[in-house]
């Protein structure tokens, strides 16, 4: 047998004790499945004096993460710290140039800096594993960076944070507000510290931007993602969308168009009978579109202590294998630069919910200003009872109550339906910002 792996483990939140628990507990089993023993040699978290439930005294004990990443004692680093600057971003780096191959959970430090570790880490001849950061417990980094790598990968598209999926579980299931739901979310330890990550849609992002990565062979570019969170999104929302067929989820997807790759992250009607509408809750689920698989989905557990470290002890298992691939697929000197398709070239039906005043003529002017899109309507609704009135507007007066008109179009481009809206505004006969949600063909 080899000499043992020997871990250097920082941070010690929820991943990092259930990781360690696990790698203490399956020392035995682990080492028979690798040929060779794996030890946490050393660990680094900010108090060493918190009770944490687990017997930390025969581990080396190091306040800074930095000097632990590149002591001699250790020969992989596991950041399990978050963030993406300070105590991660420096001892990953430290790692790497001290040649300890990398594992990390931190999406946000790899949609930051992805590309330039990767290129330090080729440089180093060491590895860089990172399942635990994109759906917690679901192998889809393997899947797509192995598994499918024989695959012509057209698009990557899935429920990425459980935050807001349970947010919207919640509210459609029992009618909650989106605050109780997020409230509930944040007590039960789903959401990110800092919860406008999860509902604005950066946290998705992150995660997309590896996949897409992967997928399609690019730099990672978080940074151009289209983004939409799912704050906007209100009861007559879903209402209307499963009296229509659908669910409203927060998808990220990327997808290969003509001009360049569309990276997008927008709550978005999911037809009820799709794979991706059965996923409630805090489950994640990620789709992905092949020339030579059709499309598989993996759905799972996102987050969560233990969910999260079987990712992390699967990276672990595969350093001591000594598998070794390249951290995002390709050497990084073949990744292309990022070629982002123009969101308003993006193609798709359209969901449009625009409170009106309930007067002679609006439905015709507003089915005109479609019509001047070449924009074809697939449904047009107003629903007097259904949709609670919301908002009191000065444009309201005592005997013209405001109403919901809900439109569904055919296959449209986002430019068309912008354009249309501008005009509809300025017509007049909107009283409340109009809400559009994108119909993804599945
Ligand atoms: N806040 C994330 C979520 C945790 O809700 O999915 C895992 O990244």
């Amino acid at each position: 047998m080899s000499a043992p792996l020997k871990l250097g483990l920082a941070g010690l939140g929820t991943v990092g004790i259930s990781a360690l628990e696990r790698l203490l507990s399956m020392e035995n089993e682990l080492a028979v499945k690798t040929s060779r023993g794996i030890r946490v040699q050393a660990v680094s978290a900010r108090n060493r004096n918190k009770d944490r439930g687990v017997d930390l005294s025969g581990l080396d004990w190091y306040s800074d993460p930095v000097e632990m990443a590149t002591s001699d004692k250790i020969d992989v680093f596991v950041e399990l710290i978050g963030g993406d600057t300070g105590a991660a971003e420096d001892a990953v780096r430290a790692a790497i140039m001290a040649g300890k191959h990398v594992i990390t959970a931190n999406k946000a430090l790899l949609a930051k800096h992805g590309n330039e570790l990767a290129r330090l880490a080729e440089e180093h001849n060491v590895s860089i594993n990172f399942e635990a950061a994109v759906a917690g417990g679901i192998p889809v980094i393997k899947a797509i960076r192995e598994s499918l790598t024989s695959n012509d990968i057209t698009r990557v598209y899935g429920i990425l944070n459980g935050t807001c999926n349970y947010i919207l579980t919640r509210m459609e299931d029992e009618g909650l507000s989106f605050e109780a739901c997020l409230k509930d979310a944040q007590d039960l330890g789903y959401a990110e510290a800092d919860p406008s990550f999860d509902i604005e849609g950066n946290d998705t992002a992150h995660k997309l931007s590896i996949l897409s990565s992967l997928a399609f062979g690019h730099e990672i570019d978080a940074d151009s993602i289209f983004l939409e969170g799912i704050t906007s999104i209100t009861s007559a929302d879903i209402a209307a969308a499963r009296e229509l067929g659908y669910r409203i989820k927060l998808l990220g997807v990327a997808q290969k168009t003509d001009t360049g790759i569309e990276q997008r992250v927008h709550p978005t009607m999911v037809p009820l009978d799709s794979a991706i509408a059965q996923i409630d809750g805090v489950t994640n689920a990620v789709a992905i579109e092949g020339d030579a698989i059709g499309m598989i989905t993996l759905s799972g557990p996102g987050a969560g202590g233990e969910a999260t470290a079987s990712a992390v002890l699967a990276d672990i298992v595969d350093i001591a294998r000594g598998l070794e691939v390249k951290p995002l697929g390709l050497p990084a000197s073949l990744l292309e630069p990022y070629r982002p398709a123009a969101m308003r070239a993006h193609e798709g039906g359209y969901y449009i919910r625009l409170r009106v005043i309930d007067e002679p003529g609006v439905f015709a002017s507003i089915a005109n200003r479609m019509a001047q899109q070449c924009i074809s309507l697939e449904s047009i609704v107003q629903r007097k009872a259904k949709y609670k009135v919301e908002q009191k507007s000065e444009m309201i007066t005592a005997n013209k109550k405001p109403q919901d008109l809900v439109l569904i179009t055919y296959e449209t481009t986002e430019f068309a339906i912008r354009t249309a809206i501008e005009s509809i505004v300025s017509d007049g006969h909107v009283v409340a910002s109009p809400q559009v949600i994108r119909i993804e063909r599945l």
